[in-house]
Parts: C-alpha cells; sequence; structure tokens
C-alpha cells in the first residue's frame, strides 16, 4: 500500500506537479491523497485536479486563532489517512497542532542552503549576498522557520551573468529533483536523527 501524502501549497505549485510526476512515473511509491491550498485561486489547485487528486482550498483567514486553522487542517489531513505532509511553497508557519499530529513527518522545501537565507525570497537573499554556490533544501519542519533537520540538499553555482531572476529558476529545477527524491528517502524510513543530524541506516 503507497504511502499517502497531503500536500499543501500557496501558489504555482510546480514542486507539487514534480511529486505528481514523479508518482505517475514509477520514481516516488507514493500517492497524493488531498492537496490543501490557502489561496483560492493557486494554480497549484488546478494541477491537482487535472491530475485526478482531491483539491481543497482552506483559507487562514476567519479562523479565531492559528491554533484553529492548523487544527482544521489536522482534521481534513487525518480524515484522509495522510501519513506525510509536504509543505510546497505553503506560505504559511505550521504550528504545535500540526506537528503534534505529525511529528517527523511534515516536510519542506527551500530554495537556499540552509542554515543560509532563511524566510522569504531566499534566492535573492543570496544572489544579493555574493554567495558563489547557491542550492535548495529539503528539511524536515521544527517549531523553528525552516530549520529543521536537512534530509538532502543540491547545489550549484552561480553564473557570471546570473541576475536573481535566472539563478531561481535554476533553482526550482533543482527543488524539482530534490523534493522528490527527499519525500522517497523518507518514505523508505532507512533514517534516523542524531541530534538534529539526519543519517541514513542504509547498509554503505
Ligand atoms: C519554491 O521556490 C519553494 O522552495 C518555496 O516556494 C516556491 C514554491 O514554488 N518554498 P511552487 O509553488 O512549488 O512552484
Amino acid at each position: 500500500m503507497p504511502r499517502r501524502l497531503g500536500v499543501l501549497i500557496s501558489g504555482n505549485g510546480s514542486n507539487l506537479q514534480s511529486l505528481i510526476d514523479a508518482i505517475a512515473e514509477g520514481r516516488l511509491d507514493a500517492s497524493i491523497g488531498v492537496v490543501i491550498s490557502n489561496v483560492g485561486d493557486a494554480p497549484g489547485l488546478e494541477r491537482a485536479r487535472r491530475a485526478g487528486i482531491e483539491a481543497l482550498h482552506v483559507s487562514h483567514t476567519g479562523w479565531p486563532s492559528r491554533e484553529a486553522y492548523d487544527r482544521a487542517l489536522v482534521s481534513l489531513l487525518r480524515e484522509r489517512r495522510i501519513d506525510l505532509v509536504c509543505l510546497a511553497g505553503f506560505m504559511r508557519i505550521v504550528g504545535s497542532p500540526m506537528l503534534e499530529a505529525y511529528p517527523g513527518a511534515i516536510l519542506n522545501i527551500h530554495p537556499s542552503l540552509l542554515p543560509a537565507f532563511p524566510g522569504i525570497d531566499a534566492q535573492r537573499q543570496a544572489f544579493e549576498h555574493g554567495v558563489k554556490i547557491a542550492g535548495v533544501t529539503v528539511h524536515l519542519v521544527s517549531s523553528e522557520l525552516d530549520a529543521g533537520p536537512i534530509v538532502l540538499q543540491r547545489s550549484l553555482g552561480v553564473l557570471p551573468g546570473d541576475t536573481a531572476e535566472t539563478l531561481a529558476a535554476r533553482l526550482l529545477e533543482q527543488e524539482h529533483i530534490a523534493y522528490p527524491e527527499a519525500v522517497a528517502a523518507i518514505l523508505s524510513g532507512r533514517w534516523r536523527l542524531e541530534g538534529r543530524r539526519l543519517v541514513s541506516t542504509e547498509a554503505p
């Protein structure tokens, strides 16, 4: 029985698409049980529907508290028997109800080599800082923003003619490779945490 992913998005959903494609192509043994967006017109919702995946708009506004929104997400995910939550451009901080419901089972993708450049617009932050090597990180989500244990990183060189935009576009290509690989690695179960280091338990 393939494990069930819940993917949370806020926008374009190209990382969602990379997961859909990896599953369709047999590179990732999983299924996507639901896609939830806090933004109603997120193009990613349409990507999900096109792939026959349930796509829900659950706005983050109008709730009595941030925790109430989180609890609503937990209910929706649990009702659908979701095993692993993948944040894919979800522009909200997940709070304790989500972290407690899915301990060690929420992933995020971030377009920098963490711990450098957490937060928004990471590609531009890195470009303007003048880094020569940039990259992307998939990490387990913890209560601190962009700070959980690192699952996988991919790097690339910044080219002389790059702009923040061309760099961001090349980084996005790396994200699309990294996310399905990281999800597969986590679902394999062949890892453990040593402090904040995620180490493989595969035979060398
Ligand atoms: C990606 O750069 C991701 O790393 C960041 O938000 C962007 C989402 O892109 N968290 P998309 O919606 O997956 O196309």
